[in-house]
């Protein structure tokens, strides 16, 4: 049998019953761990394989997958070496439990290294949904998403993340050519019924 070797993520992994189904790869918010969206990725892709890292670097003691230097300001050579390491660890995942291209599905801090490995390691993903994601990088670089489908959900109330910033991720992207879905939902940070429902709704579309 041939050995595979993993990057070490600490990660939860359910295989699904439905193989007509992308496998969602989730990724949590600061604070989060493995465990956060699980019950998230059960109730919008019912049957999906599920792929949880958990962020490996400490902010104090809440987990996130990229330093930052303050709140929305990210150390961007930090993220670019994450982004790698995360899209390493899905590419050997994939080959040890025999998974399709994942969707990314990120909340947060993990929507924002979700829209990174979009713009980093494209090949690592059949899409992403951001849910209260911004632009991770002040100077993106160019990246060919042709083919690759992104739902942003914003929060018009979202304290955290600038309106701006999260439609100049929509052009980032939808200008690299994918098919960007960004709506703005009457919210805050915190996740709201309409975002799950959008959510399954547009994973259910794929
Ligand atoms: C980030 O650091 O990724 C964003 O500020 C969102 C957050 O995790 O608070």
């Amino acid at each position: 049998m041939d050995t595979v070797a993993t990057t070490d993520f600490i990660h939860l992994y359910e295989p699904g019953s439905d193989t007509s189904r992308a496998p969602l790869l989730l990724l949590h918010g600061t604070g989060g761990d493995e465990r956060d969206l699980l019950g998230l990725g059960q109730a919008v892709a019912p049957g999906a394989s599920l792929l949880s890292p958990r962020g490996k670097v400490l902010e104090g003691a809440m987990p996130r997958f990229f330093r930052r230097l303050s709140e929305g300001v990210f150390d961007e050579d930090d993220l670019r070496g994450r982004t790698h390491e995360l899209a390493d660890f899905v590419e050997q995942a994939r080959v040890r439990y025999g998974l399709a291209a994942p969707v990314a599905v990120g909340f947060s801090n993990g929507a924002n290294i979700a829209a990174s490995l979009l713009l980093l390691r494209p090949q690592v993903l059949a899409g992403a949904a951001l849910l209260r994601a911004m632009s991770p990088f002040a100077n993106p670089p160019q990246a060919n998403l042709a083919g690759k489908r992104v739902l942003i959900l914003s929060g018009a109330m979202d304290p955290i993340i600038p309106a701006d910033d999260a439609q100049r991720l929509a052009r980032t992207l939808s200008g690299n050519g994918a098919t960007v879905d960004h709506r703005v939902l009457p919210a805050g940070h915190g996740l709201s019924q309409p975002d799950i429902g959008l959510l399954k709704g547009w994973l259910a579309s794929a």
